[in-house]
């Protein structure tokens, strides 16, 4: 589908294909530290990559959208139908295989990563991982990310709708997800979507020397 979201160029949302793997990767690379880099936390491109993406575009490539821009991808939402279903396939499928390339790669060699590793640990191991289920009433999920030169043209927005179409259209009742990111939480206050529950997370701490904060925002679909 051909989008004018933008009065400056033609952006066209459809739906994601394989050739744009690459680029997405690289987007969710470079916006996984609540819109910034993911080297400010961890290093190892891929592992990051995997570990965010691969469920999306290789187990459930149809329920995902890009924005095109001249042949670019300027940002992307990944989507699945049911978070409950993607957790298993990520359980069953790719975590071992993930775990066993990060051993490969070295990735727990690494400084930073260790920090990271040992943050979250500790997090884990004080009970401060844990968010209420919302799967019942708000099955699917995603993410979405769009390259800083692209923001606040409307793009996201155009994202989100297609994909609420989409899902409308698969009869799937209602779409939660989680961002750390405050101005992701103003963005989805701003398309409709309701604060179903807010945190504190400690991941970061090591970094930035506070918590960071943790929204989960919803919207029921069908039969509302
Ligand atoms: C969050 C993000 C997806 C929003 O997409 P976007 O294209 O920049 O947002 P849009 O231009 O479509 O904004 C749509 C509406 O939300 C509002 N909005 C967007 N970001 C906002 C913010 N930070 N604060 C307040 N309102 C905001 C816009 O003003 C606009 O309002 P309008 O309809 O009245 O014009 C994008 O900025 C992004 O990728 N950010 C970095 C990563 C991130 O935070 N991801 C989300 C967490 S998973």
């Amino acid at each position: 589908m051909q989008e004018n979201v933008s009065g400056e160029f033609s952006v066209n949302i459809r739906k994601f294909e394989n050739r744009d793997r690459g680029q997405v990767r690289s987007i969710c690379h470079d916006t996984a530290f609540m819109g910034q880099p993911a080297t400010s936390f961890f290093e190892g491109r891929e592992i990051i990559c995997d570990a965010l993406s691969l469920y999306f575009t290789d187990y459930e490539p149809e329920a995902s959208f890009v924005a095109v821009v001249n042949s670019i991808v300027a940002g992307y939402l990944i989507g699945a139908k049911s978070k409950i279903a993607a957790e298993k396939v990520f359980q069953e499928k790719i975590a071992l295989r993930l775990f066993w390339r990060a051993i490969r790669s070295g990735v727990f060699l690494k400084k930073k990563n260790i920090a990271f590793i040992f943050s979250c640990l500790k997090a884990f191991f004080k009970g401060g991982l844990a968010t209420p289920d919302f799967t019942k009433e708000y099955p699917a999920t995603f993410h979405i990310n769009l390259k800083k030169e692209f923001r606040g043209q409307n793009i996201g927005a155009a994202l989100v709708d297609a994909y609420l179409k989409y899902l409308k259209e698969n009869m799937v009742a209602g779409v939660h997800l989680a961002t750390m990111s405050e101005s992701g939480a103003s963005f989805f206050s701003k398309q409709s979507f309701q604060s179903l529950y807010e945190t504190k997370r400690a991941y970061f701490k090591h970094i930035l020397h506070r918590d960071v904060p943790l929204y989960i925002y919803g919207k029921r679909l069908v039969g509302f």
